[in-house]
């Protein structure tokens, strides 16, 4: 027993993220070993030196790329691998690192690697010193800019492992598990396994191979003996059946895992985990997507990586919260929109049950700017899209690859610039993964667009141009459908212009081409009204969306406001105004559209606040799931509205006087739900409210803690906007403050923050070890409250 354990743990991958130096700028010859790094400053990964400058005008990645700072960043590491590994190999895995990373060990170079959103790594093995101390130098280079058209963040931004284990081994993302056939009755489970054989020999060893159900109970053992020859790779398959499965579906996303044993001799050389579901799925041209036999209509919002304040570094905690307020408002489908998303995100969707379509590239050969990946293209692409493909092939989320967004070549008018390129892609895609659908995401909307014509496509990718959706089984029979990206409305949080009935559409960049801003605050309204001129109102394309059944799914641009892109605003704008929800993680109205229609749950929102003047008129609007809705000022009734047939609001135009506002929904008669509106008085208190006040102790959870500020009755102030200053007592750190204005300039790592519209955000990282802290808010005028956050190794 003792022997085995001792065996086992020859092979691991441990965590490689803690204590590092760094330093911001360039310095020739920092990957020197003897090179003197101790006035470097001390931080752990994942990293985004980013988000940690000052916005400004001059930051030259623009307002595009989020108006912060770029540059060039080292990051050196000293670690000592022991005496006993040296018989072992050893890897640094890196799952993402923005961008035109190159590593060096003990100062000898080990590559480059340009693309920001790759996971990559390096043998160590040569050039490590055992028993000794290593340095590991990682310098990381995003100064040519403008690179992105979005907020991209700078440095280590994702985990980094150290892997060792023996000379043979199941290689970096070594396995592929499909589920051929499924049946109630029963499944095939095909696991194909690459072995490495890191000696000169070729090494006779046995892969045995186990599938446990998600209790951890084994299901099914098959072996296999295998010659891997010398400084080479070798792949296995093996079959298996598995009587009644359980089926990984949106509801239950059920998990199996594979455990991959290597036995050279009576030793196990490596030992490898598989998690993966068993689904059957099918894109049909006139009716949609089918999952488990079952219709389900793919509800889903794009989504860029950066967390709001915490910038690009990768927080499990805070990709679970995002996934959790999408879920809320009945999204059931992530598009990592424009690349290949954390390793963090696609376990999450696996165990929460979304949909993923999983895209690659936001340009192919011509650019959308100046520095960006067209730049690699060439020497790059094979290479990054297979590893993505080789990387996430076994996510039972992932349903669908896409190999592009919106490429310039779409617009080409032959066929000889766009199509050989979505054929060598598509073609990529396929001899990796032939089980599922390959889409591309198309502005382009014309039926001459090359790139549809390519024959490269299983789904056709629309963007935007809903007028045309309902030609589209005429202009293209037989084909499948998604609808990769939709609506681009626009939407402040808790902005609410009077009288709100006149739509208006945004060309970008709005005032450098068009003269006069269309809000000199720059900030639009929360309700529906507002949207890019490609675009459409948050009601326009959802209407549509669900009236059609050939539209097998629609991702709307965007879930979540993102840092960058601040159309149709530029500078003082650094942030989006397209995500249904804000960069704080706040829902805007327009997410109760979606609750309306999306889930099932009985609902009512009423807006806006009720706090105006008086004398003004003010459009009151609802969204809801019941049949009518009727509207009390001060318990007078304002009329009862009938939901019309088509998805809509509900709207009163009423004459203000303060007090209460009440609506109460009825289906059928009954009451479904009731909600009200109250006019505040003079801000009394802050209150602080955390999301989850017991957190784990990894010193990586987070707590997100709401302020808002109350009248002496507790009616929240909604447009209160004080600067509230925050302590924070205990053994954690406020690692973010947000508001969720766009136009803010204040650091998002500050101990104070000024609400916006009544709302902010603090972000609240635990330590390690069991404990508790306390967190402080107080304004000028108001007592401070307090709110308190512990943590155990269990929350
Ligand atoms: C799309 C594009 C997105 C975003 C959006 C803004 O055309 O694919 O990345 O730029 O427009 O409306």
């Amino acid at each position: 027993m003792i022997a085995l354990c001792t065996l086992l743990l020859q092979l691991h991958a441990t965590n490689f993220d803690h204590d590092w130096r760094f330093h911001l700028g360039d310095v020739p010859g920092a990957q020197a070993v003897a090179f003197a790094d101790s006035s470097w400053r001390r931080l752990d990964l994942p990293h985004d030196w980013s988000i940690e400058g000052q916005f400004s005008e001059q930051n030259p990645a623009g307002v595009g790329g989020g108006a912060l700072p770029g540059g060039v960043g080292w990051y050196r590491k000293i670690f000592s691998v022991s005496r006993a590994d040296s018989g072992t190999v050893a890897y640094a895995e890196f799952d993402g690192v923005y961008r035109n990373s190159e590593v060096w060990i003990n100062g000898d170079y080990l590559g480059k690697r340009p693309y920001g959103y790759s996971s990559f790594r390096y043998e160590l093995t040569p050039h490590l010193r055992y028993g000794a101390p290593n340095v590991i130098a990682v310098r990381v280079d995003n100064s040519q800019q403008p690179n992105s058209r979005w907020y991209s963040g700078s440095g280590i931004y994702r985990h980094v492992r150290l892997v060792t284990s023996d000379p043979v081994h199941v290689d970096q993302w070594g396995t592929y598990v499909t589920t051929p056939s499924v049946t109630d009755d029963s499944t095939r489970v095909t696991i194909r396994t690459t072995l490495r054989d890191e000696r000169r020999s070729a090494q006779r060893v046995a892969l045995q191979t186990t599938l446990y159900d998600s209790a951890g109970n084994d299901l099914a053992r098959l072996s296999a003996v295998v010659d891997v020859p010398g400084d080479s790779v070798v792949t296995i398959a093996q079959d298996f059946t598995l009587p009644h499965p359980v089926r990984w579906s949106l509801e239950r996303p059920y998990l199996y895992h594979a455990r991959s044993e290597v036995l050279c001799g009576r030793k196990v050389c490596d030992t490898y985990t598989t998690r993966f579901g068993v689904r059957s799925f099918v894109f049909r041209a006139d009716s949609g997507f089918f999952l488990n036999g079952r219709p389900v209509k793919i509800r889903g919002v794009c989504l860029h990586h950066d967390l709001g304040a915490l910038g690009a570094a990768v927080n499990t905690r805070a990709i679970e919260r995002q996934l959790e307020i999408m879920r809320a408002m009945g999204v059931n489908a992530i598009r990592t929109s424009h690349n290949p998303p954390a390793p963090e995100l696609l376990e999450l969707t696996d165990r929460m049950g979304f949909i993923v379509l999983a895209e690659a590239f936001d340009m192919w050969k011509k650019e959308k700017t100046k520095y960006d990946y067209h730049i690699d293209w060439d020497a790059w692409h094979v290479r990054d899209l297979s590893d993505m493909v080789r990387r996430d092939r076994n996510h039972p989320s992932v349903f669908m690859w896409s190999i592009g967004n919106e490429v310039m070549e779409q617009w080409t008018n032959d066929d000889s610039t766009a199509a050989p390129i979505a054929r060598e892609l598509a073609g990529i895609v396929r001899a990796l993964d032939p089980t599922r659908p390959i889409t591309q995401a198309a502005n382009n909307g014309s039926p001459r667009n090359p790139v549809f014509h390519a024959g490269a496509l299983d789904l056709l990718g629309h963007n935007y141009h809903h007028e045309v959706w309902a030609d589209f089984p005429a202009q293209y029979p037989g084909a499948k459908f998604i609808i990769t990206e939709a609506m681009s409305a626009l939407n402040s949080r808790g902005v609410y212009e009077q009288p709100s009935d006149s739509v208006a559409s945004y060309e970008t960049p709005y005032v450098k081409n068009h003269g006069p801003q269309p809000n000199k605050d720059y900030r639009l309204s929360s309700y529906d009204n507002r949207k890019a001129f490609w675009g459409s109102l948050h009601e326009e394309s959802l209407r549509l969306f669900e009236r059609y059944p050939f539209l097998s799914g629609m991702f709307i641009w965007q879930g979540i406001d993102y840092l960058g892109e601040p159309t149709p605003y530029e500078w003082p704008a650094r942030s989006s105004y397209f995500g249904v929800v804000d960069l704080a993680g706040f829902p805007k109205d327009p997410f109760y559209l979606y609750q309306s229609v999306w889930t099932d749950a009985r609902m009512l929102h009423l807006f806006p606040h009720w706090n105006w003047k008086p004398g003004d008129t003010v459009d009151v609007w609802a969204y809801t799931n019941a049949d009518e809705v009727e509207l009390f000022l001060n318990g007078a009734s304002l009329g009862v509205k009938r939901k019309p047939e088509v998805v809509s609001h509900l709207m009163w135009r009423v004459a203000y006087a303060p007090g209460t506002l009440q609506a109460t929904a009825r289906r059928a008669g009954q009451v479904t739900a009731t909600t009200e509106v109250r006019t505040a008085g003079a801000p009394a208190r802050v209150a602080l409210t955390a999301d989850r006040s017991r957190i784990r102790a990894d010193g990586d959870d987070l707590s997100f803690i709401t302020v808002t500020v109350q009248d002496s009755a507790g009616v929240p102030v909604p447009n209160a906007e004080p600067l509230v200053r925050l302590r924070i007592r205990g053994d954690a750190r406020i690692v973010g403050v947000d508001n969720g204005d766009q136009i803010s300039h204040a650091s998002f790592q500050a101990n104070a923050i000024r609400l916006f519209n009544g709302k902010a955000i603090v972000i609240v990282r635990a330590g390690n070890r069991p404990g508790r802290a306390t967190l402080a808010g107080e304004a000028d005028g108001f007592p401070s409250t307090t709110v308190t956050i512990r943590w155990n190794s269990r929350p």
